[in-house]
């Protein structure tokens, strides 16, 4: 039997997150613990918290699950955990162990569906180096899947959502528009081409951009999920205290992204993400309104946004292309904190 997971859920990836206004309410009631090892903790919204063991060496801990983004198990087992380990990337770490994160309906799946998603977890979990050595399960549905990944990282050389400079250049390493393909593919609107294209992409990991980011001793970065890329640039300039321009002519899109947002089809979190970021943001006046909600689309497994000093950032631009990152584009710029924490132009 054939299964397509995408019949048993209406919001998969991170479109599936809570919305960042919400989130951001709840996390109010979370107490912060006052240690010296921890280095990085929810304070700053960054990918992943760090705890110090020792002055050499620093944990790095993520955990992201979700809904299916797509119909086929091994591929779906294979997104999820690419996604989740991109956070130890996004902090410069090295991803090192993790745990399988479970829920799958006990009865409405062959036992074959729940096989090839864990198979497709660990197969990526392998390419990444990272060993699964245990997890937790409940019956839960729709299916969700994802892991808690460990990582290393030298405390010194940790890179965070803080490490935005004024001057610094952006540089966005995978295109945007998983959300809207992915829900265009739902209404007919997306092309196999487009829906291959963005898997492609959700599959890829962020280890080589990350490498490039450690050769260069970038300290600022994130990665872009469910907050759509103006979500998490937004949490960029707020916890670097400064201001990000994005000039969105310079987004690199996946295939007919543009198109398809062009008929109308731009999903709920897009909406739920502009909500959270219109009082910090400006656009400026008369921009194209489908780049203006691309900008704000749910990222499932999306690049990295690295900010570097606008001098180096053609050598970065360079190593990124050569590693094989071809659609790797700088997209804007850093300055002094301004009116708003983010402008968005066209
Ligand atoms: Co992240
Ligand atoms: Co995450």
């Amino acid at each position: 039997m054939k299964v397509d997971l995408l019949k048993m859920t209406e919001n998969g990836g991170c479109s599936a997150k809570i919305s960042p206004k919400q989130l951001e309410e709840i996390l109010k009631f979370l107490p912060l613990p006052a240690d010296p090892n921890i280095l990085v903790d929810i304070d700053t919204h960054d990918d992943a918290g760090v705890y110090k063991v020792n002055d050499e060496l620093a944990l790095v801990l993520t955990t992201d699950f979700f809904p299916p983004v797509c119909s086929d198990p091994y591929e779906f087992g294979q997104i999820a955990a690419a996604n989740s380990i991109s956070d130890v990337y996004a902090m410069g770490g090295d991803p090192v162990v993790a745990l399988n994160i479970m829920m799958f309906p006990a009865v409405s799946l062959p036992m074959e569906a729940y096989a090839e998603i864990i198979k497709g977890g660990a197969d990526k979990a392998a390419e990444a180096g990272v060993r699964i050595i245990g997890g937790h399960t409940i019956d839960d549905s729709p299916p969700k899947y994802g892991l808690a990944v460990v990582g290393y990282v030298h405390p010194d050389k940790i890179v965070t959502n803080s490490g935005a400079r004024p001057g610094d250049s952006l540089i966005l390493t995978k295109p945007i528009g998983t959300g809207v393909i992915l829900a265009g593919q739902r209404l007919g609107l997306a092309t196999d081409r487009d829906v291959d294209e963005a898997k492609r992409q959700m599959k890829l990991l962020n280890r080589s951009a990350a490498e490039v980011m450690k050769k260069f001793n970038v300290r600022g970065a994130t990665d872009i999920t469910g907050f759509g890329l103006a979500g998490h640039a937004l949490k960029m300039a707020r916890a670097s205290k400064v201001s990000i321009s994005i000039n969105m002519k310079q987004v690199p899109l996946i295939g007919e992204t543009y198109r398809i947002a062009d008929e109308g089809c731009i999903p709920g979190a897009a909406f739920r993400n502009l909500d959270y970021a219109e009082a910090d943001t400006t656009f400026t006046a008369g921009i194209d309104y489908n780049l203006k909600m691309l900008a704000f689309d749910a990222q499932t497994s999306g690049g990295l946004l690295i900010s570097v000093p606008e001098k180096i950032a053609g050598n970065v631009l360079s190593s990124l292309l050569a590693a094989g990152l071809a659609e790797s584009s700088i997209i804007g710029h850093v300055t002094g904190k301004e009116d708003k924490y983010l402008l968005l132009e066209d």
